[in-house]
């Protein structure tokens, strides 16, 4: 198996994500059987977790040899690496100049260099193997769990799952049927935030693959419609794949660039921009990620970011609701293009990102729920993520 992880690994160029090369190698070597690709995949993504411990010197196969022994140290007893090697080695120097985290109660220290309970508790998250989430139809969550191998559920959603087994997801008959989609928790908290409504009409801007789409599609209950909208023609094929194995038939689909001109005039209900960026979020799943991505995307992301916005936010109508995710964590392309945005448009008000979701997470019913919510990997055993809301007063 270190033959073909080194092999995934001489693939990787500058400009080929470790996913992207190991889609291709499996492509190239079909006659490997999924427990051996979970093997290799794993392999591949400890190698870029433990990347900046590793001898640069030895032999691609020593070195990924090194990586799973780190990696199978830290999980037997994750305190035998101190967190602040974690916070010089795990992450890029960059990172803290974007990420800080919150300050009392949770004790975290005044200096941003030191490393306090939260910033620890992160760190030791993105060394962790990551969770797999699925999302059930609307209700069926507790049911899929049972008839699903091995899988918990979780309070911050009734529709989530945790699976926990080996098995392969892709041929159970609960996945041919369209009883649930593989979507991270995180992911389908955007959803809950969203909160569309049966009947309702509203615009996904960055639908990619459609795994919102079908979210909000679902919690439609297949009434209204849900416009899906993307720059890549390739991503809104599979969009279309995946509605059609869900029996989803409330939205339609668009090309839409970005830019001024716009791809309908129709006015929305609620419009969900889960814009491009940098998926600092991402990086527990994603590691390789950590060391190609640079503060120059952050800056450029965080530009298109708020161009994106200021594109969509003319298609609400008066009372509509404009959900803002991204899947990072930077502050220049969450907090930022937020408080930039609302500065600009008097005609938007902040709303509470959970104010109609029914068992999302967030604060407890009754009480008020914040305009933006950062989520945190290590508390969702999830992709992290930011979530923002504004309500259309005019
Ligand atoms: C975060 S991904 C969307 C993921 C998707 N909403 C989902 O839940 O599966 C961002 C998407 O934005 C699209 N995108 C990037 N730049 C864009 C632009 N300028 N205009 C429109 N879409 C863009 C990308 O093609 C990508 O599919």
């Amino acid at each position: 198996m270190l033959n073909h992880a080194a092999g995934v690994l001489a693939a990787i160029s500058a400009d080929q994500r470790a996913d992207t090369a190991l889609r291709f190698y499996f492509e190239e070597h079909r006659y490997l059987q999924p427990p051996a690709k979970r093997v290799i995949s794993h392999t591949v993504f400890v190698y870029f977790r433990w990347l900046s411990w590793l001898d640069s010197k030895a032999s691609p196969q020593k070195r990924l040899e090194q990586a799973v022994a780190l990696h199978e140290r830290f999980t037997a007893d994750p305190k035998s690496i101190k967190a602040e090697t974690l916070a010089v080695r795990a992450v890029p120097a960059w990172l803290w100049d974007e990420v800080s985290f919150p300050p009392a109660p949770t004790g975290e220290p005044a200096d941003p260099a030191a490393v306090g309970p939260a910033k620890a508790g992160y760190l030791r998250q993105l060394q962790r193997d990551p969770a797999l989430w699925l999302r059930a139809r609307p209700g069926q969550g507790p049911a899929l769990a049972k008839s699903l191998f091995a899988c918990e559920t979780t309070p911050r959603s009734a529709d989530a799952i945790r699976f926990t087994g080996v098995q392969d997801l892709f041929k159970t008959e609960q996945f041919k049927t369209g009883e649930f989609e593989i979507q991270d928790l995180a992911s389908q908290l955007v959803g809950l935030a969203a909160a569309p409504k049966p009947g309702e009409t509203w615009w996904d801007a960055c639908a990619g693959e459609g795994g919102k789409t079908l979210h909000l599609a679902d919690l439609m209950q297949n009434k209204g419609v849900v416009w899906a909208t993307d720059r890549n023609a390739r991503r809104i094929d599979t969009l279309k794949r995946r509605a059609a194995r869900a029996k989803l038939f409330n939205y339609r689909t668009d090309f839409w660039d970005g830019g001024s001109r716009l791809p309908t005039k129709t006015k929305f209900d609620g419009i969900l921009l889960d814009a491009p960026c940098s998926g600092v979020g991402t990086w527990q799943r994603n590691p390789h990620a950590r060391w190609t991505t640079t503060p120059d995307d952050v800056r450029e992301l965080s530009g298109m970011q708020r161009v994106l916005l200021t594109n969509v936010c003319g298609s609400l109508k008066p009372g509509g609701r404009l959900i803002y995710a991204v899947c990072t964590l930077t502050r220049s392309e969450t907090t930022a293009v937020v408080d930039a945005f609302t500065a600009a448009h008097p005609e938007f008000e902040p709303a509470p990102v959970f104010g109609t979701a029914a068992g999302a997470a967030g604060p407890a019913p009754g009480s008020t729920s914040p305009a933006t919510v950062l989520l945190w990997p290590q508390d969702l055993n999830a992709n992290g993520m930011f979530i923002a809301a504004w309500i259309r007063k005019t």
